[in-house]
């Protein structure tokens, strides 16, 4: 049988999905609909041939998975919308709202649904994502295709939903990390004479192939640092007066400070 996917809210998450599963054949054109009130914006996805439609009863009828991808604050009156037409043996529903616990769909729900959240980032545009998912115990046999869903799109683990919190600090909030810390190499890059054209390829690429040895190699950051530094060289001088500056420990203080923030918004 084929899988069946709805996704509701064909915004920037919602439609870099339904475009990432069209464009490597993990799934067909015709399994996918997406939904959005002005599908005006989604038109290039029926163009590819997915169904678009502002009618999310009608979008869930043959759906296996819907993939909740609204605002956190629009999950509530999204399940109160598509209750009537959800049927627990057929639909697994996957909410990728930042701080919507799966309690908080139960508690709309009842606890018979397999339910799941995943927490994508941005690079899920490029089919580069780190998602970070967890299920409730009624999704056991789902989390398997979730995950091969989201393994099309990058790469994901499955987490405790405890964890979800600090997922969405260390791999959506790190995307914005990571990008700061480019650009303070591309600045730097440009004071010791670089175009800002040349400093932003230099600085980019340096990065990924810095993350890519770590991904490849499955080494820890030391192991790879040692074979950059020389004695007395010019690396190990810059990354100690990093670290006297604070570089380290400025990375924790602000990471901490988001994971403080959003649990102070729950
Ligand atoms: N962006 C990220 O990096 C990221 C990472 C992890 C998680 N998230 C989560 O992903 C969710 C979506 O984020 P986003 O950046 O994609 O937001 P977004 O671009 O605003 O997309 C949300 C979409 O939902 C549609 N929508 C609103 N009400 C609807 C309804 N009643 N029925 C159908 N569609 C409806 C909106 O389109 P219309 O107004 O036309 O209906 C909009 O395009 C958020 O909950 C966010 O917390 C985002």
């Amino acid at each position: 049988m084929e899988n069946k996917i709805t996704i509701i809210g064909g915004g920037n998450l919602g439609s870099s999905i339904a475009e990432g599963l069209i464009a490597n054949g993990f799934i067909k054109p015709h399994q996918i609909t997406v939904t959005k009130r002005n599908v005006q914006s989604i038109q290039h996805l029926a163009d590819k041939g997915a169904l678009i439609t502002s009618d999310n009863v009608a979008a869930i009828k043959e759906a296996h998975y819907i993939i909740l991808a609204v605002k956190p604050f629009q999950i509530k009156d999204i399940l109160t919308e598509i209750i009537p037409a959800l049927d627990f043996k057929q639909h697994a529903i996957i909410s990728v709202a930042t701080g919507v616990w799966i309690k908080d769909m139960e508690a709309i729900l009842g606890s018979n649904f397999s339910l799941l959240r995943a927490m994508p980032n941005t690079a899920i545009a490029i089919g580069q994502s780190m998602t970070c998912i967890c299920a409730n115990a009624q999704a056991v046999n789902q989390v398997e295709f979730v995950s091969s869903l989201f393994n099309q799109l990058g790469k994901s683990i499955v987490i405790d939903e405890k964890l979800m919190d600090a997922a969405a600090v260390l791999g959506a909030c790190g995307t914005a990390y990571a990008l700061r810390y480019i650009r303070a190499n591309i600045q730097g890059g440009i004071e010791i004479g670089f175009s800002a054209a040349q400093a932003s390829l230099i600085a980019a690429q340096t990065v990924k192939g810095a993350a890519d040895l770590l991904l490849t190699k499955n080494t820890h950051p030391e192991q790879e640092i040692d074979k950059v530094t020389t004695p007395m060289g010019c690396t190990i001088a810059g990354l100690n007066e990093m670290e006297h500056q604070g570089f380290s420990s400025s990375l924790i203080r602000g990471l901490t400070a988001s994971y403080k923030k959003i649990k102070s918004d729950m």
